[in-house]
């Protein structure tokens, strides 16, 4: 369990959370949303070691990590993938995965294993190994720096806004790669401003408002909450009560209308 206790931080301009409480539980898949600048990408900060909080703790089973800079918290098993374009372009995807493992370098054996089970879990890294970052596709990228941050076999992985700029094609790969990841036994705790997918990813979900967390719920309850689907789905979901019925009414049923289209898909 990662816990997040009291936290206040921010950028020196007054704290950005303010007196944040959240547990992440482990084995699960936990997302964040709310709106842009509700702080988001500094919770990650604040966990991953990069930002120091003014006041509060952060623990991952019982064992203080704010007081600790990003190497540490990394050694004790946090991981965050860094936004994109931490690739080196120049250099192949065997490379930049090994690169990952750089503080096991002296076990070439415990090296070799964790690549191997790199490269099987994210079929891109064994398929390109010598082809240079530089030649892959954004959604490629996405899933070689998660694969680079899986060498350390991390017990909680960070991802801030994992499908950001990515087709629907790379979304879905990222999307099937957290899970899978998760599924190995990794936590995951990511922020995502496309709310449906991240929601639709997760085991849990956070809404995080003003620095501090205004809804918290199944990810699936919290999709089919009115107000959660009002704010930030596009619109309410299957609301049965008697509301203003005609004018939601086009919106609302435009899937269901198509529903003959897609079925023959499937
Ligand atoms: N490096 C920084 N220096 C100063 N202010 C920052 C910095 N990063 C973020 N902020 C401010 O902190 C607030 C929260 O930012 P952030 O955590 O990035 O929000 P979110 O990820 O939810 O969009 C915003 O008002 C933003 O302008
Ligand atoms: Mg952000």
């Amino acid at each position: 369990m990662l816990t997040i206790s009291g936290v206040y931080a921010g950028y020196g301009g007054g704290d950005v959370l303010q007196g944040l409480d959240l547990e992440v539980p482990s084995g699960a898949i936990t997302c964040i949303v709310g709106p842009n600048g509700a702080g988001k990408s500094t919770v990650l900060r604040v966990v991953s070691g990069l930002l120091k909080p003014r006041l509060g703790t952060v623990e991952l089973d019982g064992v203080r990590l704010d007081q600790f800079g990003t190497a540490g918290v990394l050694g004790k098993g946090v991981a965050q993938v860094p936004q994109s374009q931490a690739l080196f372009p120049q250099m192949t995807i065997r490379e930049n995965v090994l690169l990952g493992g750089y503080t096991l370098r002296r076990d070439k054996q415990l090296l070799t294993k964790r690549y191997d089970r790199v490269a099987e879990l994210i079929p891109i890294v064994a398929e390109r190994s010598n082809d240079k970052a530089g030649n892959l596709s954004g959604g490629q990228r996405r899933m070689v720096e998660i694969a680079r941050c899986l060498m350390v076999e991390p017990s909680v992985l960070l991802l801030d806004e994992p499908s950001l700029g990515l087709d629907p094609i790379s979304l879905t790969g990222v999307s099937q790669l957290v899970k899978d990841a998760n599924a190995g036994g990794t936590t995951v705790l990511l922020v995502e401003q496309n709310v449906r997918l991240g929601l639709s990813m997760a085991t849990h979900g956070v809404v995080l408002e003003g620095g501090r967390v205004a809804l918290e719920a199944a990810a699936g309850d919290l999709m089919a909450n009115p107000e959660v689907a009002e704010l930030y789905l596009g619109g309410a979901p299957s609301k049965a009560p008697a509301a203003a019925g005609s004018t939601a009414a086009a919106a609302g049923s435009a899937p269901a209308a198509r529903s003959g289209d897609a079925s023959t898909k499937r």
